[in-house]
């Protein structure tokens, strides 16, 4: 356990390097500022100038690295990186970038390196920090590695992932780049400078399109231009990717946090949703055949992302009639699937593309045969590069680390795609593109002034409660965990019926109680078991669509007769009663504590 978390400490890391004609310092930290919404805990980077390795590390944020830095600093050849660390202590020492013994090389890698003990083994000097990556810089020295070939051949006993950069003191301007599981990306603008980073994300404002590092894929960019390797040393060539337009769009637009500013976008984000599958015409290779290839689906995710799998699943149910269940990827890969046939079309719903477990799942589901559809916000991540058919969630860049409009936008592709299918197996015309449209007039419609009362008596609580059932007792789980995340406020969900059966007992004078109601013939269930909660002191809200609740006090009321969207409508009020919250307690909504945006270990 200890061994497995000395590696994590290594795993949500970004990088950014830049090799070209004189910029300012400043212009890489900016890059990595791009990139702090993963989170991080230290910050570092390393220049090469006149045959001398400089460098520069700061525990905290980035500002502090910035202030380490001359303002007037100049780089040609450089890399940098933000350290995300889960446990052991955030020091300097274990920041990156990583020198070898007489810092000869300097390295940046996100990953991690599992046989890392071994290689430190065979190493004459034993580097400072405890960390993988440390072994991989010291390892670059004692080996003399002099070329790019020799570079390549020292991870042939690495075993592990890594997305690394690498400068050496003797190489003017020249950056080694190696990757493996763990994004990579490099960029060349017009002016023939190049930007590496871990995330395109970073290319905004610098190139127009970049290239994705595979897996055991290597690279030395120097002044000569940049020279792409597989690992058995041979040259390869490959296909620049287009730089995603939605980039343009990324920043707070005068919102105080990410999350406010995403919340906001939903509208749009649905909308564009909408434009983009019509325009892409994508669900048109799901025809019929398609249809009949399989008898049961399977939906995988995490977090959020597991929460509208378990939508979508309710979907698939009801309206193809269909097998349909979800799993947390993180259990799916330890429980050997008992499916006898290749007939389960697998969907994998992640925004980012990059958690692991989610990526260890797809892994799993390919090696049966299975049809594997990855639905993902991020189009060149390595989920939508796996998958068989992708499904593009166009939501935009989602920064924030609570999920937003990227669920939203989740349960409308969901269904999308199952009414689509329904609409060929039933042989009906439910024009689904347009339900969506008219919803997403609806989905910021609700009371700010009702949720912002709330929020003001919400961030004194220590604990609260989500209630609903069937597809309400879902929203009620993504209800809480958005609640959790942003607020630190203790919160459960319990299906409603289940309330009598134990959680009862904690109801007092004063509990907070969210009911979600939104399903017709199931709002009366829930109803009862708001009552028996206010028969015991709770003070409950009801989200609802029921019109006669509609006037009532401490009711936030939606007029929706699809219940099947009716889930995208009652989760947006308690997202930004979330966000509001959080701000309220003086929290950052947009980086919660001990939490990643993209998850990329198991
Ligand atoms: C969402 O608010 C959470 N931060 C988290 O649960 C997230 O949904 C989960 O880690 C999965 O991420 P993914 O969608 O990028 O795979």
């Amino acid at each position: 356990m200890h061994k497995a978390n000395r590696f994590r400490r290594e795993s949500m890391c970004g990088i950014v390097g830049f090799l070209g004609k004189k910029r300012k310092t400043t212009f890489l930290i900016d890059k990595l500022n791009l990139l702090e919404y993963r989170g991080y805990d230290s910050a570092g980077y390393a220049e090469l100038s006149e045959g001398k390795i400089y460098y520069s590390k700061k525990v905290g944020r980035i500002i502090n690295l910035k202030e380490s830095i001359n303002e007037d600093s100049e780089i040609t050849c450089a890399i940098a990186h933000t350290r995300w660390a889960t446990h052991g202590k955030v020091t300097e020492t274990n920041s990156h970038p990583h020198l070898s013994k007489t810092e000869e090389w300097a390295i940046v890698h996100n990953g991690i390196i599992e046989n890392y003990e071994v290689l430190k083994k065979n190493l004459k000097f034993s580097p400072k920090s405890d960390t993988d990556t440390a072994v991989i810089a010291e390892r670059l020295e004692e080996l003399n590695i002099n070329t790019i070939e020799d570079f390549i051949k020292s991870f042939d006993d690495v075993s592990g992932s890594f997305g690394l950069a690498a400068i050496c003191k003797t190489k003017k301007n020249t950056i080694f780049l190696g990757k493996r599981k763990s994004p990579l990306f490099i960029s060349q603008n017009k002016e023939g400078d190049f930007l590496i980073a871990s995330d395109p994300i970073c290319f905004k404002d610098f190139g127009t399109d970049y290239y994705c590092f595979e897996d055991n894929e290597f690279a030395e960019v120097n002044e000569n231009g940049l020279t792409f390797y597989n690992s058995n040393l041979n040259i390869i060539k490959k296909r620049k990717a287009r730089l995603d337009s939605l980039f343009k769009s990324y920043g707070k637009n005068g919102y105080s946090t990410f999350m406010m500013k995403e919340i906001f976008d939903e509208s749009e984000a649905l909308k564009n949703q909408v434009a983009y599958y019509k325009s892409q015409k994508i669900f048109e290779p799901l025809n019929k055949e398609f249809l009949e290839s399989f008898n049961k689906v399977k939906l995988i995710g995490c977090g959020t992302a597991y929460h509208a799998s378990e939508i979508g699943a309710k979907y698939f149910q009801k309206i193809l009639n269909i097998d349909a269940s979800a799993e947390y990827a993180s259990e799916f890969i330890y429980n050997e699937p008992l499916l006898d046939n290749n007939k389960t079309l697998f969907i994998f719903v992640s925004q980012s593309g990059e958690t692991a477990d989610t990526l260890g799942a797809l892994k799993i589901a390919k090696k049966l045969n299975s049809t594997c559809i990855c639905l993902t916000n991020v189009m060149y991540s390595s989920l939508a590069r796996l998958g068989d058919i992708v499904l593009p969630v166009a939501a935009g860049v989602e920064v924030a680390v609570a999920s937003t409009k990227a669920y939203t936008c989740q349960l409308s592709a969901l269904y999308m795609l199952a009414s689509h299918l329904g609409n060929i197996k039933n042989r009906r015309n439910i024009n689904y593109f347009d339900e969506i449209i008219k919803l997403s007039d609806k989905v910021l419609k609700f009371d700010k002034e009702q949720l912002n009362k709330l929020s003001s008596f919400l961030k004194d609580c220590n604990e609260c409660i989500f209630i609903g059932k069937d597809l309400d007792f879902i929203t009620a789980k993504e209800a809480s965990l958005k609640l959790k995340e942003t607020t630190y406020i203790n919160s459960s969900s319990y299906p409603s019926g289940e309330l009598k059966h134990g959680y009862l007992a904690l109801i007092e004078e004063g509990t907070r109680v969210f009911a979600i109601a939104c399903e017709k013939k199931l709002n009366i269930k829930t109803i009862n078991s708001v009552k028996e909660a206010a028969a015991r002191g709770a003070d409950v809200t009801i989200l609802t669509n029921d019109e006669g609740l509609k006037n009532e006090e401490n009711v936030i009321y939606f007029s929706e007769e699809n219940e099947f969207l009716l889930p995208i409508l009652s989760i947006a009020p308690i997202q930004y009663l979330s966000c509001k919250t959080s701000l309220l307690k003086g929290i950052n909504p947009d980086q919660p504590r001990n939490l990643a945006k993209s998850v990329t270990v198991e």
